[in-house]
């Protein structure tokens, strides 16, 4: 079994769901906290042994490269001012460990993922959704490489929602199911209320080999009329192994506005710094 070493973070999509907002700033640049929600997924990454990060960028999203940069003239400063760089310590990326790539027009996850085919090659990958900021210790891909590691093959990330939100998401259909591990049947996205086949929901991780690609190549343009990655994994189960892992930990879908402030206030209660002071903002104001 080959070693995870690369991911692909897609960031080229619109964000209109967040618009205004989004209008001049990727989507991937709100904070959470204080902590872009990009970061979030880099350090996610880096926690669970990539060394490799590729990002599939569009216009506008200069901000992303800037973010994990070198800033001399801010480092500079705030070291003749006495001031730990301890906050931006994370920001860096080591020469060679992120690589850009740009798509130019966005039409649909799946051709993001493409986008990134000859980088990839010919090994196993990991994808990160940035926008879903997946809350765990240890982290949610860290969890996932644990059990490719036991498994290999392909492993989406499965989080369980209650059964009346089913009909929103991509679902897996159950197989054997052996602890946190679930093997996947079927892939289904957004089951008529009612009719999910689980309440096990894909949220935006994944480990794929590198099969995915050579589908993606020749697929067509699905619902959306956007190049979807659920139709191109659906067709690898069956001929390669296919899991889901149930994460152990809190998901935030970010991209959405309700997602987002709920993350904002669940992560800043979390924080020993501000916890309190917003906590007793929360009580006062019930
Ligand atoms: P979303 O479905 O959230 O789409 O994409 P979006 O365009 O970012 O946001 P809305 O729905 O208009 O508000 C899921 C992920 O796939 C990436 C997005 O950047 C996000 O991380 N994506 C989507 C691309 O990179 N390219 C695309 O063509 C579409």
């Amino acid at each position: 079994m080959k070693k995870l070493r690369k991911a692909v973070f897609p960031v080229g999509g619109l964000g209109t769901r967040f618009l205004p907002a989004t209008k001049a700033m990727p989507k991937e640049m709100l904070t959470v906290v204080d902590k872009p929600l990009i970061q979030y997924a880099v350090d996610e990454a880096r926690e669970a042994g990539i060394e490799q990060m590729i990002f599939v960028t569009g216009r506008g999203k200069s901000a992303i490269e800037d973010h994990f940069d070198i800033s001399y003239e801010l480092e500079t400063t705030m070291t003749d001012r006495g001031k730990s760089l301890d906050a931006i310590s994370g920001t860096r990326f080591r020469p060679g460990e992120v690589i850009y790539v740009r798509q130019q027009e966005p039409i649909g996850l799946g051709h993001a993922i493409w986008c990134a085919r000859h980088i990839v090659g010919d090994e196993p990958f990991a994808i990160f959704l940035p926008d879903e900021l997946m809350a765990g210790s240890p982290g949610c891909m860290k969890q996932m490489v644990d059990a490719y590691e036991k498994v290999g093959g392909n492993i989406v990330c499965g989080y369980e929602v209650p059964e009346s939100e089913t009909h929103k998401y991509g679902v897996i259909t159950p197989g054997r199911i052996d602890g946190r591990l679930v093997e996947v049947k079927a892939l289904v996205e957004k089951p008529p209320q009612g009719t999910a086949p689980s309440n096990l929901m894909i949220p935006g991780r994944y480990i794929l080999q590198p099969e995915v690609m050579r589908i993606l190549e020749g697929q067509a343009r699905g619902a959306g009329n956007e190049i979807q990655l659920t139709d191109a994994m659906s067709q690898m189960i069956g001929s390669q192994p296919f899991h889901a892992y149930a994460f152990d930990g809190r998901r935030f879908d970010c991209g959405d506005k309700a997602g987002f402030i709920t993350a904002n206030i669940a992560l800043a209660l979390d924080r020993p710094d501000i916890g309190p002071e917003v906590r007793r903002w929360m009580d006062a104001n019930q």
